[in-house]
C-alpha cells in the first residue's frame, strides 16, 4: 500500500479516497446524506466523500438541538474556486438554519506563511469574506472573526491546551515542527473548539467541514476535546471532508500555482484562456475520440461542470454520456464552459463590488 501523508502546511495530494477511510477511520459521506433533506449538490455528487461523527450532529439538530459549523480560512491568497467549494457549503448549512462561525487564520497565514499582518486582512476582506457574501453568505446571521482580534477565554485555550499536548503526539501529526508552526496548531484548535465555551454560545455539537489535508488538525482537536472534557466541557468536534479540486494543469489547485486555478476575480478573459488550455480527457485525434469517447473522470472542464458551472444533474449527466459516446468534442465543450463561466463571473464580480462596501462597514476588523 502507498503510504498517503497529510500535511496542512504541506502538498497534500490524495489520489486514492478510499483509503482515508481505512487507514485513518473516516467514515463514507453517504451514510449520512440521508439525514439532509435537500442536500446541496456538492453532497449529492460525492465531492463532499467523507465524514467524522456527522451523524450525531445531524440527528442533534433534527431534534431541534442547536449546532456550530466553524470553519476557517487562511488568508494567504487569491480566492479560487476550489476555495468556492466550501463556502458553498457554508452557504447551504446557513441556509437550513445551522450557526455559521467563520475564523479568518491571519495569524496562521502569519507565523507559517510570512505574510505581513496588514496585507492578510486585506486579501481577509476582499477575497474571502467579500467573495462570501457575494455567493450569499448572509452577513447578519454569521460570525466571522480574526484569529488576531480574539478576546481572552479563547487565548486561554491556547495556553491551557499546551499542558495536554505533547511533543511526540505532535511531531506525529505534524512532522518537523517549529515555534510557529506549534502556535498556529494550538490557535485552531482554540478556534475549533471555543464555540463550546459558555462565553461563545456553549455549543454541544460543533462541525468542521474541512479538505482532507486539515484532517490531521481535526483529530488533535478530537483528542484535545477528550482530555477536557471534565475541566471545560468540551466535546468531540465531528468534520466532513471534501474532494480537492484538480488543477487545471492536472496536480492540486492552488493560489502559489496561478495556472492551476481560477481566481473569482481575475480578468474573464483570463480565466477563459485558462479553461481553454485546461488538461481534458480527450483523445489525441477527433477520429480517436470519436471512436472511443472521451473520459470525463480525467477532464478538468467536466469537474468545472461538476462542482461549480453546471447545477441540474439532467444536464451534467447529458453532457456525460455525450462526451463518453465519443459525440461531444473538447472544442466545443470547451466554449460552452468558456461561456457558462464567463457569464457567471460577469454577475459575481458585480454581486462583490456590492459586499465589498458591506463588508468593510459591517465587520469589526483588526486594528494595528
Ligand atoms: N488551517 C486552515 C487552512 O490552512 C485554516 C484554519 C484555521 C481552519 N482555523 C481553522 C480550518 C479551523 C478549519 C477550522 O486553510
Amino acid at each position: 500500500m502507498d503510504e498517503i501523508k497529510l500535511d496542512p502546511w504541506g502538498d497534500s495530494l490524495v489520489r486514492d479516497y478510499e483509503k482515508l477511510f481505512t487507514v485513518f477511520g473516516i467514515r463514507p459521506f453517504r451514510e449520512v446524506l440521508s439525514l439532509l433533506d435537500k442536500p446541496h449538490l456538492l453532497h449529492r455528487r460525492g465531492v463532499v466523500f467523507g465524514h467524522r461523527d456527522f451523524d450525531k450532529v445531524l440527528q442533534a439538530f433534527r431534534s431541534g438541538e442547536k449546532v456550530a459549523l466553524l470553519t476557517g480560512f487562511m488568508p494567504s491568497g487569491r480566492f479560487h474556486f476550489g476555495h468556492k467549494m466550501l463556502m458553498d457549503q457554508i452557504i447551504y448549512y446557513q441556509s437550513i438554519g445551522i450557526d455559521v462561525i467563520i475564523a479568518i487564520a491571519d495569524i496562521e497565514a502569519y507565523v507559517v506563511r510570512r505574510i505581513p499582518r496588514q496585507e492578510a486582512l486585506r486579501i481577509a476582506v476582499e477575497e474571502y469574506i467579500a467573495n462570501a457574501v457575494a455567493l450569499g453568505l448572509d452577513l447578519s446571521r454569521a460570525r466571522i472573526y480574526f484569529q488576531s482580534n480574539m478576546d481572552a477565554p479563547y487565548y486561554r485555550l491556547v495556553q491551557m491546551f499546551s499542558q495536554k499536548v505533547s511533543m511526540a503526539e505532535m511531531e506525529a501529526i505534524y512532522g518537523e515542527l517549529n515555534p510557529g508552526k506549534i502556535m498556529a496548531s494550538l490557535t485552531q484548535m482554540a478556534d475549533i473548539l471555543h464555540p463550546m465555551l459558555k462565553e461563545y454560545g456553549g455549543y454541544k455539537h460543533v462541525f468542521v467541514p474541512v479538505g482532507p489535508d486539515q484532517d490531521p488538525h481535526i483529530r488533535l482537536a478530537r483528542d484535545i476535546a477528550d482530555r477536557f472534557e471534565s475541566e471545560l466541557g468540551l466535546r468531540r468536534p465531528a468534520s466532513t471532508y471534501h474532494r480537492f479540486m484538480t488543477g487545471l494543469n492536472g496536480g492540486k489547485m492552488s493560489s502559489s500555482k496561478p495556472d492551476s486555478a481560477i481566481f473569482l476575480l481575475e480578468p474573464i478573459d483570463s480565466a477563459v484562456a485558462k479553461l481553454k488550455r485546461a488538461l481534458t480527457g480527450g483523445r489525441a485525434t477527433v477520429d480517436e475520440q470519436r471512436r472511443l469517447g472521451g473520459v470525463p473522470e480525467a477532464c478538468s472542464v467536466y469537474e468545472m461542470y461538476h462542482y461549480h458551472l453546471v447545477t441540474s444533474d439532467e444536464e451534467l449527466l447529458n453532457i456525460y454520456r455525450r462526451c463518453v459516446k465519443g459525440e461531444l468534442l473538447c472544442g466545443e465543450d470547451k466554449q460552452y464552459a468558456a461561456e457558462k463561466l464567463a457569464k457567471w463571473m460577469e454577475e459575481h464580480r458585480r454581486k462583490w463590488e456590492h459586499a465589498l462596501s458591506l463588508v468593510t462597514s459591517k465587520l469589526d476588523l483588526p486594528s494595528f
